[in-house]
């Protein structure tokens, strides 16, 4: 394969009580992606559109997951990229994810798929590491395979996919302030009470379960989060308000997308996830900054390959 164009999709990382194991794909929210073969060996980002980011390859996380993954294949081509973004930076979608998530992706495509999805996790996660400080999982594996996808272990890598429940949509706020992932981390405290770890695990197991036998009231009361949310709903404007108007409007439940600020919320069925837009619209009509709202299905593919 000489070129491929490729769509890269956000992700809500986190899920509310996942912090760093859990994340879903969206479907409808994401950037497309453009990879060349050249002759002289290495990465070159020759254009990004959307977004004020580098084109120095060791300081964009394309650039760096690109690297991480010619490293490992050592083709005897290099290989051009043009971004075209889409989603947000600093939005709390996934936005350096998909970056990363694609490059990975791309460049496996270009040298003949060697690796598979699951396999190129681990390079996506190296680009996300320049991001946010740390090489979590939880935006890149989504983007990667679609659906859920739950990382039980980091070292040694375990990953579970795990398909959407058909009837799940969610509805994603981004407030137009930038609230960057590695500032969202260092707010977080460096432990919990046994009592509090309790009950994360029984939500998060919960949801795991809502998620596998399709019982979206489940899914709607595991949906709670006492590990990042208390901290970080500080730093997002009307938090309490726009969650408690998602409940009042059929939403299953309603938390922090990744490290915020965009708020999510998980809906049966797109005519609850479009009410639930509506109704925080509303509350942010007289906002002084933009807000962007999405509703979404959970797309169960991830990368798509664009014609
Ligand atoms: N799990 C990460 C965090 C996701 O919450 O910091 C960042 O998108």
């Amino acid at each position: 394969m000489e070129a491929i164009k490729i769509f890269c999709p956000a992700t809500i990382a986190n899920v509310s009580c996942g912090f760093d194991v859990l994340g879903l794909c969206l479907d409808s929210v994401g950037d497309e992606m453009y990879f060349e073969k050249r002759a002289e060996k290495g990465v070159v980002i020759k254009e990004i559109t959307g977004a004020d980011l580098p084109l120095e390859v060791e300081k964009n996380v394309a650039g760096v997951a690109a690297l991480a993954l010619l490293e490992k294949l050592q083709p005897d081509f290099g290989i051009e990229i043009t971004i075209h973004k889409k989603i947000k930076a600093g939005s709390g979608i996934g936005s350096s994810a998909a970056s990363a998530a694609g490059a990975v992706y791309g460049i496996n495509a270009i040298c003949g798929y060697p690796l598979t999805n699951k396999e190129l996790i681990y390079y996506a996660m190296q680009g996300e590491a320049l991001a946010s400080g740390a090489p979590h999982a939880d935006n890149v594996a989504p983007a990667l395979l679609g659906g859920f996808a739950f990382i039980r272990s980091y070292e040694p890598m375990d990953i579970i996919e795990i398909k959407a429940p058909s009837e799940l949509y969610a509805t994603v706020i981004h407030p137009q302030i930038e609230l960057r992932t590695m500032d969202a981390r260092s707010v977080l405290k460096k432990s919990v009470s046994l009592q509090t770890a309790i009950r994360q695990c029984g939500n998060l197991g919960g949801l795991m379960s809502g998620i596998f036998l399709s019982d979206y009231d489940l899914i709607g009361r595991s949906l709670q989060d006492e590990f990042v949310e208390p901290m970080r709903s500080l730093l997002i404007p009307n938090f309490d308000r726009l969650k408690q108007v998602a409940l009042e409007n059929g939403a299953l439940g309603s938390g922090i997308s990744g490290a915020g600020p965009s708020m999510f919320a998980l809906c049966k069925g797109k005519e609850n996830a479009q009410r639930v837009a509506l109704a925080m619209r509303e509350v942010v009509a007289d906002a002084d900054y933009a807000n962007e709202i999405h509703v979404c299905a959970i797309n169960p593919n991830g990368v798509k390959e664009l014609r």
